[in-house]
Formats: structure tokens, sequence, C-alpha cells
């Protein structure tokens, strides 16, 4: 067993395909008060697709159908329930599950009957939408306060952009786009990391039809810039939660709320961080708030082609730690084969990068040396300095998968 002291979470929590579930470490975090991107309250309540679609009807009574046009969607909660027919053709979304899969398009009442009875078989629920024949998808994604829109084109044919080839090529940001993911990043208490899709029909409109976490896969030519952000983004949290993280007193009490006995232990009164203080009572402050008070930490910085490198006395450059991490199979058009992530190229044409592996990115991300971590560092506060070891060590194995 181990002991995190921050999480990214890049993986879905589960999916009814997969016959994955880790729904349990979600709870067991969040029940030990573990800070993560993006909140754990926020992973959990990705957990049901319909669930995120309620927050999107939401959205839609607040701004209207002009400024965020969502698709028209039913809930079936068992299929009992799909007697009504809606008009054809159909897409059914049978259940919590990822990359097309359980998307089935329904032309007639007939085959709405058949799925009907496959649903049956999944005892879980079912939505319907009706078929937006489609131009191409669009995706809008946030991570931090970085933005980015894309538009993938089926080439393959395939009515869902994520199944067969696809064209994918990235468009403007437009204030619209904005909106749309601003005002979706503010759901279950926020997402640092989320993208908004929508499919452009051919009718020349635009429908809204999902929202997605922090489990997005990065897509596109700047994923390594993209990483970069998340490595950002999780490093600002640390440091916000570092520099709200007083360091206990040996009179601090910490027994005024135990959970139940149990495989939670108690951590003794005067250990520093990384030892986490229990649940509730422990010093660790819920995030979003600003404070400067301590050393931040530095990510490594790698600017992406055709941006300037903002003055900084930055880290050394370092080449790429090697790995030995599998890379994790993408849903999306087949990359190439993973390979050390390429030395910063100020100024160079944006051209495709690997597909790099997380462990590999995070490595890479921390592959500076520890006396330019704490290069900062005025007070050598060795505390100090065990915890930032902890939090990367940990940051490190929950980045593989
Ligand atoms: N109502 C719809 N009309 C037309 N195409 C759709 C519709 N819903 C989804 N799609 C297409 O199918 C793809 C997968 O659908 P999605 O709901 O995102 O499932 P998943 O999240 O499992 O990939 C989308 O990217 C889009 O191209
Ligand atoms: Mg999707």
């Amino acid at each position: 067993s181990f002991r995190p002291d921050f999480v990214l979470v890049r993986q879905h929590s589960f999916s009814m395909a997969e016959n994955e579930d880790f729904r349990n470490l979600i709870i067991g975090m969040q029940y030990a008060g573990i800070p993560s991107v993006n909140s754990l309250e926020s992973v959990y309540n990705f957990c049901d697709k319909p669930w995120v679609f309620a927050q999107l009807v939401s959205v839609y009574k607040t701004l209207g159908p002009e400024k965020f046009p969502l698709i028209e969607q039913t809930f079936y909660p068992n299929h009992k329930e799909m007697l009504t027919m809606p008009t054809f053709p159909v897409v059914v979304k049978i259940g919590h599950a990822h990359s097309g899969m359980g998307k089935i398009k329904v032309d007639n009442h007939y085959d709405f009957q058949d799925i009907a009875s496959v649903v049956a078989l999944t005892q879980t629920y079912a939505t319907t939408e009706p078929f937006i024949d489609s131009k191409y998808d669009i995706r809008i994604q946030k991570i931090g306060s970085n933005y980015k829109a894309y538009m993938r084109t089926s080439i393959s044919g395939n009515w869902k952009t994520n199944t067969g080839s696809a064209m994918l090529e990235q468009i403007a940001m437009s204030d619209k786009y904005k909106l749309w993911v601003d005002t979706c990043s503010e759901i279950f208490g926020g997402l640092d990391i989320c993208a908004v899709k929508a499919v452009h029909g051919k009718d020349g409109r635009d429908y809204i039809f999902e929202v997605m976490d922090c489990a997005m896969p990065l897509i596109g030519e700047h994923q390594t810039e993209d990483r970069q952000h998340i490595t950002e983004l999780v490093v600002s949290k640390m440091n916000q939660m570092l520099s709200k993280t007083p360091i206990p007193s040996p009179q601090r009490p910490t027994a005024t709320q135990q959970p139940q006995s149990g495989s939670l232990k108690e951590p003794e009164p005067n250990k520093i961080p990384p030892q986490r203080p229990p649940p509730q009572g422990g010093p660790v402050q819920p995030q979003g708030m600003q404070s400067q008070s301590q050393e931040p930490l530095q990510p490594p910085r790698m600017y992406p082609p055709g941006q300037s490198a903002k003055p900084s006395t930055s880290q050394p450059q370092r080449p790429p730690a090697p790995t030995t991490q599998q890379p994790r199979p993408q849903a999306q058009a087949p990359q190439p084969a993973p390979q050390p992530a390429p030395q910063p190229a100020p100024q160079q044409k944006p051209q495709s990068h690997p597909q790099l592996n997380k462990s590999q990115s995070l490595t890479n991300a921390f592959s500076f040396t520890e006396s330019s971590f704490f290069r900062s560092s005025v007070n050598e506060d060795e505390a100090k300095a065990e915890t930032i070891r902890n939090l990367r060590k940990s940051f490190a194995s929950l980045f593989s998968d």
C-alpha cells in the first residue's frame, strides 16, 4: 500500500465496457482528503454520462439554445422504458462506456426494439439522441487556462469519428467556443481539465453532446505542449497545497475525528508531511485559493512552436530520463511509436509530436536535478524538501498506468 500526496487522474475511473471500475480508489482517496486534478468529487461525478449530461442540461437552461446548443437527449432508466418511439434515425447510447462503445445508430423502430432487448441484458440505463448527419466533430479543450479547438472529420465513413480513421485539424478558438468550455469547466465544483464536444451538422448547426473531464486523451500536434500545461497546472496546485499546509506542531490535536478502526492509520502527531493527517481535521486546505507564501515548485518549461520563451532563469535543459514504461494505446488516430521526448526547440515549425506515454512525459517533466529543483530555497528546510520529494514520487507512480 502507498500513500499518495497528490493525484493527477488521467484515465477513466469507470467503464462498463472494459469492466474497469476504480471508483473504490477514488472513494478511498477522497476519504483520505487527497488533493487531486481534477477534484475527486468531479471525477466521481463523471462516472455516469447521463449524470454529467444533466449538468449540461442545466447550463443549457441558463445560457439558452443560442449560446449553448445542446443536443436533445432522452434518458431511459432501463429497457422497460424504451417504448416511446423517438424519431429516426437515433443514436442509442447504452450505459457508461467510452471510445464509441455501446453507441448504436438505429434507423427504425424494429431495430430500436432489438436494441431495447439488448439493453435488457445490460442492467443499465440508456439514452437516445437524434442522429445528426454531421460534417465533423468539434472538441474544445481547456487545460488550466489554455484553450484549444479541434475539428475531427471521419475519413473511413464511420458516423462515430472516434472509430476508424479520421482527420484532425486545429481550428481557431472563438468566443462562442470559449463560452461553452468556460461554462462547462464550472460544473461539479470546477474542472481544471475538460473538453466540450459537439457535432457540426450538415445543416450548419452545432450540437453539443458531451463534456469530458481530466481523463480526456490528448490529441493533435501539440500534445507535448498540452502535457506541459498539465504539469504546470499540477505543480501550481501542489504549491497551493504546500503554501496552505502549516507544519503541524506536536500539540496539534489529531484525534478528534477518527474514521473507524481499519486500515487508515493515525499519523504520529509530530510527523510532518507527507505523513498526512486524517481526513477533515488535517492541515490540508481546500484547493482553489491562491497563496504564494512558500517557494513555488518550478515545472520545467518547454516552449511550443511559435511561442517565445518567457524570460526565465529556468532549469538547465537535460536529456530526458529513460523510461521502461509501455505506451498506452489511444483510441484516436494511429500515433507514431514512442520515443524520447524531443528537446525543446523554440521557433520550430509545428510538427507531429511523438506519442509519449504518460509515465515518460512525467519522467521528463521532473527530470531536473534536485539542486535546480530546490534552487531557490533559502532556508534549506529539510522537512519541506522531503515533502516535495514524496510528492514527486507518489505523483510519478500514479501517473503510470
Ligand atoms: N447524436 C449523434 N449524432 C451523430 N453523431 C454522433 C452523435 N453522438 C455521437 N456521435 C459521434 O459518435 C462519436 C462517439 O460518441 P460519444 O457519445 O462521444 O461516445 P464515446 O464517448 O463513447 O466515444 C462522437 O465523437 C461523434 O462523432
Ligand atoms: Mg465521447
